[in-house]
């Protein structure tokens, strides 16, 4: 877990947010000798918090101050920022990593250079980045960063696929690969196979030659979002009822049992994952969507002998190196150039219609991420 070490490491990486931010703007922005683009009035519009709690009350849109560009640090005007339940969580409090307060949301999205400090060698005004770590503040129109809290990303992929990059398709890849050896025609099982992760898993699951079991939340839509997944690469959608019903054994006569379960719910849900999972199989839990603990019956880790495990991307991430993370990031980079992995479904909202895609990113069965243009 992160330490207070680790913490402070993230704080000083956190976008440069100058003690009179929260002043109205209309100052000059950093000096011309830090840019390499004209200094031009800097209006940074941005979705700051500056309390715990409901977002849809204690989010605002504000406009701030640009922070001058130091020797080690890059001007990044903000392209698209989606909004992904962990950010959600961060701003309720509820989450593993809490930036100092008051702070802007957003840990996901991709921007392009505008300027770069003199000292900054691995990114170039014109490249597009996007974030190394969680809690950057992506939700703005343009921020100034240490060079050490981006990453920088090829700009020949689609704009919503570089967005969405950094979290959920890294943490399908890793959760893919790392736990059991699956060899091609291996099966996996997931529930909330709609979300954000869920489709990563389905389109590198079958990149990779495996088969998947995908469980969603019944809907009145369900042939519809049954049709989009499919087109993905699903080879099996059942919902969370259906699940639970004698005729999944009808699945197993064509698909192998799986030895792997990735849990994005807990409760219920995960207890039927357990369920189907075949014996010395491992469910990796990564979400809990439902709020509610995973329960495993005694008689299916005495007789099946399951494994229990978590991940969390931040974790990876403290426990690889950034040449690491650079290299997960180009591996997903050229499984979206073959057409093999896809954005997820994405609703465009402007930035000032924020409290409209707040409010929709947590509505149930919507099916679309909402993601912030600048
Ligand atoms: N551990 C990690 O490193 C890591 C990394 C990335 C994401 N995550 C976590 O993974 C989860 C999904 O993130 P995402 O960005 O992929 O989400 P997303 O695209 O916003 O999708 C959310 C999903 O959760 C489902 N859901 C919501 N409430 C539910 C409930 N009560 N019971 C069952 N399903 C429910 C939704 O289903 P409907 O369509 O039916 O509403 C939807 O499929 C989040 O908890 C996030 O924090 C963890």
């Amino acid at each position: 877990m992160w330490g207070p070490g680790a913490l402070r490491r993230a704080r000083a990486l956190f976008g440069r947010l100058r003690p009179g931010l929260f002043r109205a703007s209309g100052r000059r922005g950093p000096t011309a000798s830090s840019f390499s683009a004209s200094a031009e009035p800097c209006r940074v519009r941005a979705l700051v918090y500056e309390r715990h709690g409901d977002p849809a009350k204690v989010v605002e849109l504000k406009n701030l101050e640009l922070a001058a560009v130091g020797g080690s640090d890059v001007h990044v005007k903000m392209l698209a920022a989606p909004i992904n339940p962990a950010d959600i969580n961060m701003i309720q409090g509820n989450y593993g990593l809490l930036p100092k307060l008051p702070a802007v949301g957003g840990n996901e999205g991709v921007g392009q250079v505008v300027a770069v400090g003199s000292n900054v060698t691995g990114v170039k005004p014109g490249d597009w980045v996007i974030p190394a770590n969680a809690g950057l503040g992506t939700w703005q129109t343009e921020a100034v960063f240490h060079e050490e809290a981006l990453m920088s990303v090829p700009s020949d992929i689609p704009l919503h696929s570089a967005a969405t990059l950094s979290v959920n398709p890294c943490t399908a890849y890793r959760m893919l690969v790392d736990f059991e050896q699956l060899q091609p025609g291996d099966s996996v099982i997931q529930n909330a196979a709609n979300s954000g992760v869920g489709q990563a898993v389905i389109q590198l699951a079958a990149a990779l030659g495996l088969r998947t079991i995908n469980v969603v939340r019944d809907r009145p839509d369900i042939q519809k979002l049954t049709d989009r997944l499919k087109r993905l690469g699903a080879e099996h959608i059942v919902t969370e009822e259906e699940l639970r019903k004698p005729d999944m054994k009808n699945i197993f006569k064509a698909t192998p049992q799986p030895r792997l379960a990735l849990n994005c719910v807990g409760g219920k849900s995960s207890t039927e994952l357990l369920r189907q999972l075949a014996p010395g199989g491992t469910m990796v839990t990564y979400g809990g969507m439902a709020k509610q603990p995973v329960t495993a019956s005694v008689s299916l880790l005495i007789f099946k002998d399951l494994k229990l495990r978590g991940f969390w991307l931040s974790q990876w991430k403290k426990a690889h190196s950034t040449e690491q993370f650079k290299e997960l990031i180009l591996t997903l980079c050229d499984f979206i150039r073959r057409g093999q992995l896809a954005a997820p479904a994405c609703s465009e909202v402007p930035l000032q219609h924020y409290q409209q895609a707040l409010e929709a990113s947590m509505r149930p069965f919507v099916s679309s991420k909402q993601i912030l243009t600048m």
